[in-house]
């Protein structure tokens, strides 16, 4: 059985997080989303996958290779130029045989592959698309289906008067390779707006699989915060890596905790990161490997990335530090503050209400209030 994954876009909903770092390569709990990804695509049987890649294509490669380190088969194809969802698919056509799974790469769900692929084959369905239902349909392109599950029609982002159904495109398709016949080739050309259409036009199966699976798009600030939080909380199926040293605290390698540190999980801490005295950590929260929280530094919520020093005081609450930034003395980072790579920033400044700063930025002591 095989897979394609979308790994394309440019991530631009989730900068600065995404300057230097492919969306899906972005870590989630400390380990790259795509990794879990492929993991757990392997854990359902599915040996060989195509990375669909356009944008900082060597990262990707440089992490993966061939696949083997996954125990798997990988093919890391680059497009020429963007080509969108269905022509990024129909660039690797020639990889694909029998019935594939397209993944966007960045969904987290925990869906069942395999009562998917046996659905497919039941309804001997040539497009099947995963449906998941939402509580405010309209902020999302709507999937209507028949009695017997058949697509019926796509609504994209509704009027209220206008919605029949809850149930949205979760990103996740079984095709039968034959419909990429429909794609023009070395063409920039869509699922919901191009192929799906036209299937539905010539009267081929397309089937709707709903799903109540856990299912979230990280792509966007505060949904990669929250599907962090859920994974702490134990809302989807997780295997945390590395070892439990108190109730819901869990250790990665080595790290070193100052015997008067506060701990509350569900938190997770990277290799090699360091806990400074009096420190207060309040799940759930994630420190990426190779730390460093000074004396009474106080994280709720957070999501720290490799190689954070943070300085005596800081507070971090329900905010997003990238990788390799240094936090002066009493900053305060809360309520949805998402800071790229490479900062420095000096004492006592308050970064609040989403603010979002760039790489390499630096700040002086009391730069900003916000
Ligand atoms: P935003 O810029 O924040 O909207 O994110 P995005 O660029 O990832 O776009 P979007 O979330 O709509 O894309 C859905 C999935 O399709 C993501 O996994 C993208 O990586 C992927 N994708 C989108 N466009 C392309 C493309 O032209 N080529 C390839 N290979 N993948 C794509």
């Amino acid at each position: 059985m095989k897979a394609v994954i979308l790994v394309g876009g440019l991530g631009t909903r989730l900068r600065p997080l995404t300057c230097n770092t492919p969306k899906p390569m972005i870590p989630l709990v400390n380990q790259p989303f795509i990794e879990w990804m492929l993991l757990r695509l392997r854990d359902q049987g599915i040996s060989e996958v195509v990375l669909a890649v356009q944008y900082l294509a060597e990262r990707f490669r440089h992490a993966f290779g061939d696949g083997s380190r996954l125990e798997m088969k990988l093919h890391i194809v680059e497009e020429p130029e963007p080509r969108g969802t269905a022509g990024a698919v129909k660039n690797v056509e020639h990889l694909l045989d029998g019935p594939t799974f397209i993944f966007n790469g960045d969904v987290m769900t925990d869906l069942d592959l395999r009562a998917m692929l046996a659905y497919h084959q039941e309804k001997q369905s040539k497009v099947t698309i995963a449906l998941t239902p939402v509580e405010d349909p309209t902020q999302f392109g709507l999937v209507e289906t028949e009695r017997d599950d058949r697509v019926k029609r796509f609504l994209e982002k509704p009027r209220v008067e206008d919605i029949t159904t809850n149930l949205i495109n979760a990103g996740t398709y079984v095709i039968d390779p034959e419909v990429l016949r429909y794609v023009p080739p070395n063409q920039f050309y869509m699922f919901e707006r191009g192929l799906f259409p036209v299937i539905m036009q010539i009267g081929d199966p397309m089937y709707g699989y709903s799903t109540r699976a856990y299912w979230t798009d990280i792509g966007k600030p505060q949904t990669y915060i929250d599907v962090h939080h859920d994974i702490l909380i134990g809302k989807v199926k997780y295997d945390f890596r590395g070892e439990q040293i108190a109730d819901r605290v869990w250790v990665e390698g080595d790290a070193t905790i100052h015997p008067s540190a506060q701990m509350v999980g569900p938190v997770v801490i990277g290799n090699g990161t360091v806990i400074g005295r009096g420190a207060r950590i309040i799940g759930p929260t994630v420190i990426g490997p190779g730390c460093q929280l000074g004396t009474d530094v106080s994280l709720e919520g957070a999501i720290l990335w490799e190689k954070n020093i943070l300085e005596e005081g800081v507070t971090i609450r329900n905010s997003v530090l990238g990788a390799n930034n240094t936090i002066g003395a009493k900053t305060y980072l809360t309520d949805g503050a998402i800071i790229g790579d490479d900062c420095s920033f000096g004492a006592e400044n308050r970064l609040e209400r989403g603010i979002r700063i760039w790489p390499g930025t630096i700040l002086g002591d009391k730069a900003i209030s916000f």
